[in-house]
């Protein structure tokens, strides 16, 4: 079962369906706490404070653990130790047990522990690491977060950790931001279906039972955190009402819909005012408007950087009223006690009171019961025979295959025919780090290369593909191996242009180095000059040159693009992408991914593809000429295939339709080439005339389908009317009656609304 890409963000007031029995329990187990042991299991900190290295090999101090489970009573404990770096799944399943079993003698309650596994088991060594997020929004193929989610929770289980801080939902919406890879694009639908479906496929179906093979999610950073003004990671972003809760919103509402256990929240502001001291975004919209019952934690250290950062608490102990008080449920502390200490202090000065106490720790003994936990603290390495499996490694192949985005292809230079000399050239083109990005065995990934290195680089999975005797690597242009990002060594360019002498094709692998968070801001968004320089050398070798563009946001090339007969844009498809992106160069796999955000084509002109439409006008006529222009590189939903699809008979069942209606749209797709392949048929509304400025176009529905040659589907789409509302600068859902216009590939046809429809609940 899959949460499909339509007739899916309409449900509204969700609850997670209690179960009595569990409750009960809850109810018991908290009647019996004292107000240390409640505020301890609101305490997480990180495992680096809890030991210390012998050896290159983490341990926990015995004595630093009781201080911190027997007398502060601490329930949960966060990340890997070192850096932090992955470990193997028997290291893990020591390390938790340790925890597990004080915590289970001292306080009779099991700790949570949580991890980072972001695309895969990121900090379990010799598990799957499948495409970032970004591949995944760039599939267009929901199955593939679902199947991915249950892969991973099923190898995290499998080290001993039933805590995942995952899926990322914050919305791409400015290509400088370090984190764009971690989301599934800029489209607030996309994001809400595959964040959804990798809820289902973390958690299963039932978030009261979340089973052996499952783990607990953290849907994150709520809310805003994709829109920082300055591009730069974890400062302040400013958004209007209505884009906050139609766009920013939606995804975490799918989500939690979707069964959700726990939120993390966004350590920025909006509109001035911290997220985690917002109590009318973390109380009432979370836990009120949709009734939900699970738990919110911080990020990290966040309570702090409300007084060291944001300056709107004095103090720590002001900071940690506000949170609590705003709705927070658990502080990623992460490296220290006094959280515990100054919120007992805060209770008994009636500044916090004993009913929001009760209230977190109700949450966070929930999550614990949903889990198991008590009846099983721990899970074992030997009852996971499939961890690392041939069966998990080629789902993670054909999510990378399924991920790879063509996005030229003059005079159908690829693919690519046997028996070429390929010279292979570029930073990126062998090196697992680059293919991976960050969250990969390290927070930064700077260490992939040391673990990975039985998968194949670009450069080597071609060679796999081609015949090593057919393939040159010259790289021009490397990176500084193990350091940060931006670093790049002295060029030699000479060298890969000489190496170009002997080849038929140029294979230039251009992007990025892997980063993470602020390490990875910017202030240039163009590619680095060592690499444009590098592909303007060879183009002018007159070698015909393909560009692999590798990289976790989209680097300005306008001025190389026009050299390349051909662009492959991989992203960050993970350990399988040297060979999932070989067998698209070579014509086994047909590329089939289309771009989940808005490549810009210059600086000062970035965009996502759903802004407003007076962004972009025609000349005015008259004295003065107002104009305005949005040109983008690629647009959102820009994607080429080896073969052609055609769309014809595009129909809605109704031309007309009030506010409840269901709309259902048909579309006959036929492959006119002569390859199998799959097309992502993407439904996109334009509200012709509206009270606030209306958007250029919208995503409303999606499905891929596969069709063989000659074959033809009709595609349904069905969405509610309701999804053609927008969110008026009151923050209230509106649908105005008026004419829109809807699109399925090249098709268009216009329907129209009778009625104005405003809704009084804030969720439709
Ligand atoms: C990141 C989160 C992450 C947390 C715990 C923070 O720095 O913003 O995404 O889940 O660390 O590792």
């Amino acid at each position: 079962m899959f949460v499909s890409a339509v007739c899916f963000l309409q449900a509204s007031g969700t609850a997670l369906p209690k179960d009595a029995g569990l409750e009960v329990k809850v109810e018991e187990t908290l009647s019996r706490m004292t107000l240390d042991e409640k505020i301890g299991q609101m305490t997480e900190l990180s495992i680096d404070v809890l030991g210390s290295w012998k050896n290159n090999e983490f341990f926990l101090d015995p004595e630093k653990l009781h201080e911190a489970i027997a007398i502060y009573k601490v329930g949960s404990i966060l990340n890997a130790p070192g850096g932090p770096t992955a470990q193997t799944p028997e290291k893990w399943e020591q390390l938790i047990s340790q925890i597990q079993d004080i915590s289970m003698k001292e306080i009779g309650i099991p700790c949570i522990y949580g991890l980072d596994q972001n695309h895969g088991t990121t900090y379990t060594l010799g598990g799957v690491l499948f495409p970032q997020n970004i591949n995944v929004g760039a599939s267009f193929n929901p199955e593939i977060a679902r199947q991915s989610a249950e892969i991973t929770a099923y190898e995290t289980r499998s080290a001993n950790c039933p805590w995942t801080y995952s899926p990322t939902v914050d919305l791409t919406r400015d290509p400088r931001w370090s984190r764009v890879w971690e989301n599934f694009g800029e489209d607030p639908l996309v994001n809400a279906v595959m964040g959804a479906n990798q809820i289902i496929g973390f958690q299963g179906d039932d978030p009261n039972q979340i089973g052996p093979y499952k783990v607990a999610t953290s849907v994150k950073h709520y809310l805003g955190y994709g829109a920082p003004r300055t591009g730069k990671d974890r400062t302040p972003a400013y958004i209007s009402t209505s884009d906050l809760r139609e766009k920013f919103f939606e995804p975490f509402r799918a989500c939690i819909e979707a069964g959700a256990l726990t939120v993390m929240v966004n350590s920025g502001s909006i509109n001035g005012r911290p997220v985690h001291a917002n109590n009318e975004l973390l109380t009432k919209w979370l836990k009120e408007d949709l009734n939900w019952d699970g738990m919110i934690v911080t990020d990290w250290a966040d309570i702090n950087n409300l007084y060291t950062r944001e300056c709107v608490a004095a103090d720590k102990k002001e900071a940690i009223e506000m949170a609590i008080n705003a709705g927070i449920d658990m502080s990623m502390e992460p490296y220290d006690l006094k959280f515990c200490t100054l919120l007992k202090e805060l209770v008994n000065e009636g500044r916090v009171t004993m009913e929001r106490i009760d209230d977190a720790t109700r949450r966070i003994l929930r999550l614990k019961y949903r889990l198991g936990l008590f009846e099983n603290p721990n899970t074992f390495k030997k009852d996971y025979p499939e961890f690392a499996s041939a069966k998990h490694e080629n789902i993670a192949l054909k999510s990378a295959e399924e991920s790879i985005v063509l996005l030229k292809n003059r005079n159908d230079i690829l693919p690519l025919k046997k028996g070429m000399k390929i010279l292979v050239t570029g930073p990126n083109a062998n090196s697992m780090r680059c293919l991976n990005g960050g969250w990969s065995y390290s927070w930064q990934g700077h260490l992939t290369d040391r673990f990975a290195s039985k998968y194949n680089t670009i450069y080597e999975a071609v060679c796999d593909k081609f015949g090593k005797e057919n393939i040159v690597l010259e790289q021009g242009v490397t990176y500084l191996p193990e350091g940060a990002y931006y670093q790049e060594n002295d060029p030699k360019i000479d060298k890969a242009v000489a190496a170009a002498g002997d080849a038929d094709i140029v294979l230039a692998c251009i992007g990025e180095n892997s980063y993470c968070e602020t390490p990875g801001n910017l202030s240039d968004l163009v590619l680095s000059v060592n690499q444009r320089n590098l592909v303007k050398a060879l183009a002018n070798t007159g070698k015909p040159v393909i560009l692999i563009i590798n990289g976790g946001r989209p680097r300005i090339i306008n001025d190389i693009e026009p050299l390349a007969d051909g662009i492959v844009n991989v992203l960050l498809p993970g350990n399988f992408g040297g060979d999932a992106l070989a067998n698209i160069l070579a014509g086994d796999t047909n590329p089939s991914a289309r771009m989940p955000y808005t490549y810009p084509k210059n600086q000062a002109e970035l965009t996502t593809y759903d802004y407003r439409v007076s962004e972009e006008m025609d000349k005015m006529e008259g004295a003065y000429d107002y104009d305005a222009v949005v040109s983008v590189q690629w647009p959102f939903g820009y994607g080429l295939s080896y073969t052609t699809f055609k769309y014809d008979n595009f129909k809605c069942a109704q031309t007309e339709f009030d506010a409840n209606d269901n709309l259902i749209f048909t579309v006959d797709v036929t492959n006119i080439g002569n390859k199998a392949g799959k097309e992502v048929v993407m439904l996109f509304s334009r509200d012709m005339v509206a009270s606030l400025t209306p958007e250029n176009r919208r995503l409303r529905g999606f499905q891929k389908v596969e069709l063989q040659p000659g074959e033809t589907k009709t595609v349904t789409l069905t969405i509610k009317a309701g999804d053609l509302a927008f969110v008026d600068s009151d923050g209230k859902w509106i649908l105005e009656k008026g004419d829109f216009r809807m699109q399925a590939g090249t098709e268009i046809l216009n329907i129209k609304c009778n009625e104005t429809y405003k809704w009084n609940t804030p969720n439709k």
